[in-house]
């Protein structure tokens, strides 16, 4: 055991406060300065932490914390800092400082006579190990794989999003600082800073979610923290079909779309599952195609042998050196890709990406942020316009006509659910209007004794969409016509 601890044995047995001899400044009043309650009547804090609580900590101890095991936690956690050098422990694997931490503050609680059950114990020391070697609070949110999103607002407000419902959690971190303290944590990872002077921070964990930071004085209550949950196991179209996101026929009729190597604009919310989507359908991509990615953060897992896969970069603390989704677009055009991916269109690469769709690059596709397929187009047109390409209106409709085949919708329902609700093929320009056509509809009909929405998916009876060329040129004709029988209940 190593520490700044004075001279003599510190934990010489039953020495009372004292024998670590920083304890005293660091420790709170609330156990150190009053004598200790007797055992038998009054065990501390019994509902805040069940008996047999397991390590790692159960989700049932998280939500019942209180005032009492947080002011507990203050007070060991304030004697461990003032004990133990933070230093030497950084030169440690995970395993030996969790180790050296057990030993100490295992130490504490003895000389401080606060009386706690092993399992309680094992409860804290976890939280008190995830504080200083992780991310504090946040770790068991970071453990659990069926959290989408975590979201914190200051220092006491933690939401999580769990199968499509957002509810708030009782993690609470011990004050601003603290929270400030994990947030440059995580920034650092990507060889950033946030503070006043530059409050707003993109970063990653090393696992692949994406961080959001803004900090006061923008952000009026505490630093707020918002992280997409990476998922090691994106779902597949096998999963959207058993969640019901999308009808077996709707799958069919994706495959074949995604096989004939129509270019696919896939819209929708935020947190609505594009990107899922958008990887699902990247399923459909032939082993010996090259193709190539362009993300934000990179999310997309592909599974086949010829990915290249490129991130923008943010502009570094001097404002300079940033890529971005233009340029990455740009230059994959000299990178020789069957098709292109851009994991999320927001802005002038949007013009890009289009005359790639329409330059012998098939198969491209690209997420975006519309609430219908109408409205995913007229956002493309207006993304152009802004981009300052001087295009007549009618250009750009020709260029959008010419290049996107198909717009898949996905909305995230009021019930919390994800779903495909359009399958639109692009069909032409009629004068100055962009002609559509849905191909399958999600019909809402109601809604079940659980609150969750009932309804179906069913094709609109298009018979022959106008991509049927296209899937005959690849022998999925077929295919295409019992898939589109199927949709309509035939
Ligand atoms: N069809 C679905 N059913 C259930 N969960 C889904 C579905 N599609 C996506 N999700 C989950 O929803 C979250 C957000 O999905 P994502 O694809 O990243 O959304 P977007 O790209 O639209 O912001 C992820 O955690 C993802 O696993
Ligand atoms: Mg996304």
């Amino acid at each position: 055991m190593f520490g700044k601890r004075g001279a003599g044995d510190p934990s010489g047995g039953t020495t009372r406060p004292g024998g670590i001899p920083a304890a005293a400044p660091g420790v709170g009043a609330p156990v150190a300065q009053t004598p200790p309650p007797p055992r038998a009547e009054a065990p501390p804090r019994p509902e805040s932490l069940p008996r047999g609580a397991q390590v790692p900590v159960p989700e049932a101890v998280i939500e019942r914390r209180n005032d009492d095991y947080y002011r507990v936690k203050t007070t060991i956690f304030n004697a461990l800092i003032d004990t133990i050098d933070l230093g030497q422990l950084a030169q440690l694997d995970a395993e030996s400082a969790r180790e050296e931490i057990r030993d100490i503050v295992i130490e504490i609680i003895s000389i401080k006579n606060v009386v706690m059950t092993i399992s309680e114990q094992e409860a804290l020391l976890e939280d008190i190990c995830n504080d200083i070697l992780g991310y504090g609070p946040l770790e068991p949110l970071l453990a659990r794989d069926d959290i989408a999103d975590i979201m914190v607002n200051g220092p006491s407000n933690v939401f999580i999003e769990v199968a499509g419902k957002v509810q708030k959690t009782s993690i609470r971190f011990r004050d601003n600082s603290q929270l400030m303290n994990i947030c440059q944590r995580i920034v650092s990872q990507v060889g950033r800073r946030v503070d006043e002077s530059s409050p707003i921070c993109d970063a990653r964990l090393p696992d692949g979610s994406r961080v959001n930071v803004i900090a006061p004085p923008l952000a009026l209550d505490g630093p707020t923290l918002t992280i997409r949950k990476f998922k090691k196991d994106k779902l597949r179209m096998a999963d959207l079909v058993k969640f019901g996101s999308i009808s077996p026929a709707g799958a069919r009729i994706l495959s074949v779309i995604g096989h004939c190597r129509a270019n696919i604009l896939i819209s929708g919310g935020t947190g609505s599952g594009k990107t899922t989507l958008l990887n699902c359908l990247t399923a459909f991509i032939e082993t010996d195609e090259r193709v190539i990615t362009c993300e934000d953060a990179a999310e997309l897992q592909l599974q086949q042998p010829h990915v290249v896969r490129l991130e923008t970069r943010p502009p570094n603390l001097e404002g300079s050196g940033q890529v971005t989704m233009r340029d990455l677009v740009r230059n994959c055009l000299r990178m020789r890709p069957e098709r292109i991916i851009v994991g999320e269109v927001r802005g002038p690469e949007a013009f890009d990406l289009l005359q790639a769709m329409n330059t012998g690059h098939d198969g491209s596709m690209g997420t975006l942020h519309a609430n219908s397929p109408r409205e995913a187009l007229s956002r493309l047109e207006s993304m152009i316009t802004m981009g300052g390409f001087s295009l007549p209106s009618r250009t750009i409709r020709e260029m959008i006509v010419g290049s996107i085949d198909v717009v898949v919708q996905a909305s995230r329902l009021r019930d919390g659910s994800r779903k495909i609700i359009n399958i639109t093929e692009v069909v032409g320009l009629e004068g100055d209007v962009i002609i559509t056509q849905d191909i399958m509809n999600f019909e809402i009909q109601g809604e079940d004794a659980n609150g969750k929405i009932t309804g179906r998916h069913r094709s609109t009876g298009i018979g022959r969409p106008r991509f049927w060329e296209r899937a005959r040129y690849f022998n999925l004709e077929r295919e295409l016509a019992e898939a589109l029988d199927e949709a309509e209940g035939r």
